[in-house]
C-alpha cells in the first residue's frame, strides 16, 4: 500500500484560512467545488474500468497547457510546425474561399497563433469566438488578440467542445466558419468525431465552411519520437495529469511509480499515450483507493491519424462534403476545407 505522495514537487495548498498546509498533512478528504466534483466523477469512472483511462481533455491546466506549448516547440514533434508552414502557404487561397463579412468560431482555441494567421489573412471578418475549457488562458489571449485586431470583435466562450454546448447562435454575424486545427480532432474516437463533425456541420449552416487540420499516418519511429520525446517533454505533460489530480482532487499519486509510454495501434490507427505503474500500488483520490497491478496501464490519450481519404470518408458520414485538400509537400499533414454536402 503506498499513500505516499511526490514530495520532490514541495507544493502545498492553501486552505483559504492564514496558513497553508503540505500535502503530507492535508486531510484525505475535502469538499470539491462544483467543476472538480465533475473532474472527480471522471476520474473515478476512468480509473474503475478495466483497462483504465482517463480523459485528456483534463491535461490542460495552466501548468499542462504550458508544457503543450513547449512540446509545440520540440524538434521531434513536426505537427505545429508543418501545420503552420502550411497555413501560411494557403492563407491567401483560404481567404478567397471564404470571403468577406466572416464570423471564425475557434473550439479549443489556444495560445492563437494559427488563428492570428488566419485573422490577417481574411477579408475584413466581423467577429472571432475562440472558446476553451480553461478559462484563465482563454480570456487572457482572447484580450490580446482582440488588442491585435480592433476592427474584429471577439467573443470568448468557456465551455468544453467536445459536449454539446449552447454556443451555437451567439453574437456572431456573417457566414460562420469554424476553425478546428491542430489535429485535435484526432482526440476523439472516429465515430465521436463525426459527431462532433455533425454539430459544426449544424454550426456553418448553409454558407459557412469548416477548416479542419488533421494529421496523417506515417512511419512508426516518426510517430513513437513525437510522442516521446527525448527531453521528455511529453513524458512530463502525460504525468502532469496525475499532479492536477493531486492538487484539485486530494489526490496521493507518486509521479515517481508511474512512467510515460506512446505506442502506435496500427489496427486503430492511432497514436496512443499510456501511464503505467511500475509496482503494485494503491492510491487514494479524495479519500477513495485504487489499486494499481504492477505493469498496469492507464490509457490517457489517443491522436488518431488519418490518409487524406480516409477523413474525407467521416466528413461525408457527418453530412459535409471536402471542398479542398491541402497536404505539405513532405505528406506529414492536411488541412481540410469543408462545406455542407
Ligand atoms: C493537441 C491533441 C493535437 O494529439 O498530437 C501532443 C496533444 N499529446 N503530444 C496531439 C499531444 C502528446 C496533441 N493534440
Amino acid at each position: 500500500m503506498d499513500e505516499e505522495h511526490n514530495t520532490s514537487s514541495g507544493y502545498s495548498i492553501d486552505y483559504g484560512n492564514s496558513s497553508s498546509v503540505s500535502l503530507k498533512t492535508r486531510p484525505t478528504r475535502t469538499t470539491l467545488t462544483t467543476e472538480q466534483q465533475v473532474f472527480f466523477d471522471d476520474v473515478m469512472i476512468g480509473l474503475q474500468q478495466t483497462p483504465k483511462t482517463l480523459p485528456c481533455k483534463y491535461f490542460y491546466d495552466d501548468k499542462g497547457s504550458q508544457l503543450f506549448e513547449a512540446i509545440c516547440e520540440l524538434d521531434e514533434y513536426y505537427v505545429t510546425r508543418t501545420e503552420l508552414a502550411l497555413l501560411n502557404q494557403i492563407k491567401e487561397e483560404l481567404s478567397s474561399l471564404i470571403g468577406p463579412e466572416s464570423s471564425i468560431i475557434e473550439p479549443g482555441a489556444g495560445a492563437g497563433i494559427k488563428i492570428q494567421t488566419l485573422l490577417k489573412a481574411l477579408d475584413a471578418p466581423n467577429n472571432y469566438v475562440p472558446m476553451d475549457i480553461s478559462s484563465d488562458f482563454l480570456f487572457y489571449s482572447a484580450q490580446i488578440i482582440q488588442k491585435r485586431f480592433p476592427d474584429i470583435e471577439v467573443f470568448p466562450i468557456q465551455g468544453d467542445f467536445t459536449q454539446p454546448v449552447e454556443w451555437v447562435g451567439t453574437k456572431q454575424s456573417g457566414k460562420s466558419i469554424v476553425f478546428f486545427p491542430g489535429s485535435t480532432i484526432g482526440n476523439f474516437e472516429p465515430d465521436q468525431a463525426i459527431d462532433f463533425l455533425k454539430n459544426m456541420a449544424a454550426l456553418i449552416g448553409d454558407n459557412g465552411a469548416l477548416i479542419v487540420g488533421v494529421d496523417l499516418m506515417k512511419d512508426a519511429n516518426i510517430l513513437e519520437a513525437a510522442y516521446d520525446d527525448k527531453q521528455g517533454i511529453t513524458a512530463q505533460f502525460n504525468k502532469n495529469l496525475l499532479t492536477r489530480i493531486n492538487l484539485q482532487l486530494n489526490g496521493k499519486f507518486n509521479l515517481d511509480k508511474f512512467t510515460h509510454k506512446a505506442l502506435v495501434n496500427f489496427e486503430k490507427q492511432r497514436v496512443e499515450m499510456h501511464l503505467v505503474s511500475q509496482v503494485e500500488q494503491q492510491v487514494s483520490i479524495n479519500g477513495q483507493t485504487i489499486h494499481f497491478q504492477c505493469g498496469e496501464s492507464v490509457h490517457t490519450e489517443n491522436s488518431h491519424k488519418y490518409t487524406e481519404q480516409s477523413f474525407v470518408e467521416i466528413a461525408k458520414k457527418a453530412g459535409l462534403q471536402r471542398k479542398k485538400t491541402w497536404v505539405d509537400e513532405n505528406g506529414l499533414f492536411s488541412i481540410h476545407y469543408l462545406t455542407l454536402a
